[in-house]
């Protein structure tokens, strides 16, 4: 393991300290609006457990306020016209790109993320804004080949109204802008809840919006914890759908709560995603993704390839390579653009990873890389964990069944193709798999039995504006990015004309 030494974090240090002592307001409305509890709370940055951002403590009663705010615009946007609201999403994503750096500093020091993959993320963000601002004015209906003759039939795609959008702590802003962007190209309002561990990025980036020329009211965000704050904004009467990004467990508990106000949903949930490497794959090339797979973010994305199939033929010699990359893995202050894993992002995530270390332990998997906390210099934080290799593990163990959503990678061995398969898809997750090899038409047969919404061949992590993401069974439902997306944002009309007036029999249906 590769600890830097303090005196070579100077950069970081300063990148650092340019942001200190903020106050965080709801944004409702087009203005910073107080909690109105008055009460704030505390958010930390993860390196140095350092009290950096006082955070507006949300009820109820702001979530009145702001779906009031959101219910008011919605006419005036959803009439504007799509090329309209198009160019506002266009403007808004030059400024991203002019914002990134900070935005990226922002979320560092709030969650933890390493700066060197933030500044670009936040720059490739401005893809989704863009990309949806120039769908905007591209939702067409069609007319319908009616079988009913003298009527003229087509349909429209109308917004739904206002959209909750729940976003979790491990990417804020990336993951707003999987729902956002959709969203109001398709003429809807928003209002966000941001994770309460990490609200900063999301309110700083509100500012945004305003600087576009958006109508006030269009997008607000609100800040406070799940139960006080998230909880009154699924359950109020004039939210039209809630898209929600976090763990099984609130996604379900929100699905739950919809239902009683009949709302639809869009969840995206945890996963146990596969990695499946076979002795005919360039095994080099495979090792890059596997551990970009579990060890880029400090394991803590929804696509983790935590799980690592390997064909028994080349169990050796592919863990001899994956350990020698996985023990340069620099690990240290996410500033320091020479990090390659930083703090985990909370204090109980940090607890829930050690737990599932020895229960790992408890259960038989042998560690063979890691297996606990490390001490970093100047992260007084104690939220590192070593990235952490177990082999042995069998795919019922809990190490191999449940999302751990930390650096933690499970070594499942197999036979052949029909095992693997066997292996891959005995899980309750389906959100991605990885597949290595070189032979195409196992590729292809791959990719067909998967039981995953996305399948990356020969290749990890990647993701699109362009491609639509979503999983299968317990890791979510519907799409976010591409094309199909922006219907999870609509509803469709049909509209009839009758051509003919002629005198019909009002009793009985044609
Ligand atoms: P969470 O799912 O509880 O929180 C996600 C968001 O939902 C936050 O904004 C939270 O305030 C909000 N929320 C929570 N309960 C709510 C409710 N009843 N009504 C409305 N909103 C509610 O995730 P949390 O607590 O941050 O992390 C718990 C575990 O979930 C983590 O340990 C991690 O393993 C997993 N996780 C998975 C993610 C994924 O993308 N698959 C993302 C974040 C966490
Ligand atoms: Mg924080």
């Amino acid at each position: 393991m590769n600890v830097r030494p303090e005196e070579q974090l100077a950069g970081s240090n300063e990148r650092r300290s340019k942001h200190k002592h903020r106050t965080y307001a709801h944004y409702i409305n087009g203005r910073s609006v107080p909690p109105a509890s008055g009460e704030y709370f505390t958010s930390y940055d993860p390196f140095n457990g350092e009290a950096w951002a006082e955070v507006a403590r949300g009820t109820a009663v702001d979530v009145d306020i702001a779906v009031e705010a959101a219910r008011k615009a919605f006419p005036a946007w959803r009439a504007m016209t799509p090329t309209a609201r198009g160019r506002l999403l266009l403007r808004l994503a030059d400024l991203i790109e002019e914002k990134a750096e900070f935005l990226a500093e922002i979320e560092v020091r709030d969650n933890g993320k390493l700066f060197a993959e933030m500044s670009a993320q936040t720059r490739y963000m401005a893809g989704w804004y863009r990309y949806f601002g120039g769908l905007a004015d591209k939702i067409e209906g069609s007319v319908v080949a009616s079988d009913k003759v003298g009527h003229f039939n087509f349909t429209r795609h109308e917004p739904l109204g206002v959209i909750a959008m729940i976003t979790p702590w491990n990417s804020p802003l990336l993951l707003l802008a999987w729902k956002l962007p959709a969203a109001l190209a398709a003429g809807n309002t928003a209002v966000i809840k941001p994770s309460e561990f990490t609200s900063a990025s999301t309110i700083e980036f509100m500012s945004l919006f305003k600087e576009a020329g958006f109508p006030d009211g269009v997008v607000n965000a609100l800040t406070g914890f799940g139960a006080e704050v998230g909880a009154p904004l699924v359950a109020h009467k004039s939210i039209a759908k809630i898209a929600f990004t976090g763990s099984d467990e609130s996604g379900q508990r929100i699905y739950e709560q919809a239902a009683r106000n009949l709302k639809p949903v869009s969840l995206e949930l945890g996963g146990k995603s596969p990695n499946i490497v076979f002795e005919d794959s360039k095994l080099d090339s495979a090792v890059m993704g596997v551990v970009s797979g579990i060890f880029a973010a400090t394991g803590q994305t929804c696509i983790a390839g935590s799980r690592l199939l390997v064909q028994r033929s080349i169990h050796d010699v592919f863990m001899d390579k994956l350990l020698a990359v996985a023990k340069g893995a620099r690990i240290g202050d996410p500033m320091d653009l020479a990090t390659n894993v930083g703090p985990v992002t909370t204090p109980p995530q940090f607890e829930k990873v050690r737990t599932y270390i020895e229960i790992a332990r408890a259960e038989g998997a042998r560690c063979v890389h890691g297996g606990g906390p490390v001490d970093v210099p100047g992260g007084t934080g104690n939220q590192f964990i070593a990235p952490t290799i177990f082999t042995g593990v069998d795919n019922s163990m809990r190490i191999a069944r449940e999302e751990v959503f930390g650096p933690i990678l499970s070594v499942i061995p197999f036979d052949d193709e029909e095992d693997a398969l066997r292996i891959a898809n005995d899980s309750e997750f389906g959100l991605a798999a990885g597949v290595w090899t070189s032979d195409m038409g196992r590729m292809l047969r791959m990719s067909e039995a998967l039981e995953a919404g996305t399948v990356w061949v020969n290749t990890y992590r990647a993701v699109s504006f362009t491609s639509p993401f979503g999983g299968y069974k317990r890791s979510g439902l519907g799409r976010e990015s591409g094309m199909e997306s922006i219907r999870e944002f609509l509803q469709t009309k049909s509209v009839w004309v009758a051509t003919q007036m002629d005198v019909q029999n009002p009793f009985i249906i044609r």
